[in-house]
């Protein structure tokens, strides 16, 4: 595919496409799912995106940084043909396959350091961060993480409990959080990942009813 590298609109933003397909979400979407712009995609390729309505934007999100390639280069788009027509999906635990191998491979050579690596592949960044939290809290026996304020670190239950925004994470999910310690610096809070205690599972959490309080100016939506 190729598509010419300069944005060009086509007509208004959003156009008639985007805003049919805006109605559609409404009926089909859930709310909770936040979009930081009121376009469709249609097709994208190099740094280039084309929405539903053939306006072209120079896309500065990638993909929210993980499409390191650009948009639809030739060699990953065959190599995903080439393993889509072989097979989609077998699971690693009911059947391991070599592109897993090559991957936890692949990574391990180019990841800095030279010491004895290996590789866990999992399905998002919030999966990828739980982990890290297991895998060091079996391997230290230590209960605690340190986390920055500000710091983004997806969605799930831990996760959500070591992000430090307050506007909108926090605010929105705060009951759902797992407690944290209380004690804050300016710059780092420390998030205690809990044990099922009925403490550990009280709603809104004083930290985060305190941050909430001492927040002024909204902050911009998350990555
Ligand atoms: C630093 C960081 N950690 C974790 C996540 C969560 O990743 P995911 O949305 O794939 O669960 C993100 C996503 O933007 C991130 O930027």
């Amino acid at each position: 595919m190729s598509m010419p590298q300069e944005r060009k609109l086509a007509g208004e933003v959003p156009g008639p496409g985007s805003r049919a397909l805006e109605e559609r979400r409404r009926q089909a979407v859930a709310r909770g799912v936040a979009t930081m712009t009121p376009v469709y995609a249609a097709a994208a390729h190099g740094a280039v995106l084309e929405d539903v309505d053939g306006n072209r934007f120079i896309d500065f999100t990638g993909g929210l940084g993980v499409l390191n390639a650009g948009h639809t280069p030739a060699p990953v788009v065959q190599a995903v043909k080439d393993q889509v027509e072989r097979y989609l999906h077998t699971c690693q635990h009911a059947v391991m396959n070599e592109p897993y191998v090559a991957v936890a491979e692949a990574l391990n050579r180019i990841t800095p350091g030279d010491y004895d690596k290996r590789t866990l592949l999992v399905n998002s960044g919030a999966e990828a961060t739980e982990n890290v939290v297991k895998i060091a809290r079996a391997a230290t026996g230590r209960p605690a993480v340190v986390v920055f304020d500000n710091a983004f670190h997806g969605r799930t239950l831990l996760a959500l409990a070591m992000t430090g925004k307050v506007t909108p994470t926090s605010r929105a999910t705060s009951r759902f959080r797992a407690r944290s310690t209380g004690s804050r610096t300016p710059t780092a809070t420390a998030a205690r990942s809990t044990s099922p205690t009925p403490t550990a599972a009280s709603p809104a959490p004083t930290t985060s009813r305190r941050r909430s309080r001492s927040t002024s100016a909204p902050r911009t939506w998350p990555a």
